[in-house]
């Protein structure tokens, strides 16, 4: 891809006007007592709405998914329910980001011509479904599931840095600033299809 000078994007009107209304929804939940996932479901799309262009939101998403593996490395094998929970709560999270990228972000990426990258991201997708799908199967009280959990965990941060480190950076350098705020907007739309 040549390199294209270009201005940091702005929100777009989209996301901003959305933010808001999230917000209130969000309190107003809160306030009566809805199920803590209408909640959880809200607060995940409202930070992803609400940081503006994509790789942005997509940053964020991934401190969220390590702030999780930090709280389920810091449970013990009593802990189970915990666990089971908090391993819920990323597989919720990693297969609404996975839904973004896949669905938007690399098709993008093929259309500029980012063949060989986009797929080899899609494929680690492919290893990080299969991680949550063996952690879900194991008994959460297993000495083995939280070695299984540090080794995913070096898995999907590897993915992290090279996304926003390499693949990601050199893309917007190349996108113009219009199809830049385009992929945000669709991937702000794909993000909400799983609230
Ligand atoms: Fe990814
Ligand atoms: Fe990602």
């Amino acid at each position: 891809m040549a390199t294209k000078k270009r201005s940091s994007a702005n929100e777009s009107g989209w996301s901003s006007g959305s933010a808001g209304v999230l917000v209130g929804a969000a309190v107003a939940g809160a306030a009566i007592g809805l199920a803590a996932n209408v909640g959880r479901k809200l607060f995940v799309q409202f930070t992803s709405g609400a940081t503006g262009n994509w790789s942005d939101a997509l940053a964020t998403e991934h401190k969220m998914t390590l702030a999780v593996f930090d709280k389920i490395q810091a449970t013990n094998d009593s802990q189970t329910m915990m666990r089971s929970h908090l391993l819920a709560k990323l597989k919720y999270a990693l297969t609404k980001h996975a839904l973004q990228e896949e669905n938007v972000i690399y098709p993008a990426l093929r259309e500029a011509g980012e063949r060989v990258d986009a797929d080899h991201l899609t494929a680690d997708h492919g290893y990080v479904k299969t991680y949550l799908y063996e952690l879900e199967a194991m008994a959460k009280d297993d000495p083995s599931w939280l070695p299984r959990v540090a080794e995913f965990r070096t898995m999907i941060e590897r993915h992290m840095r090279e996304e926003e480190d390499d693949v990601f950076p050199r893309f917007r350098a190349w996108l113009s600033e219009e199809k830049d705020k385009e992929l945000t907007a669709l991937m702000n739309k794909e993000g909400f299809k799983f609230a």
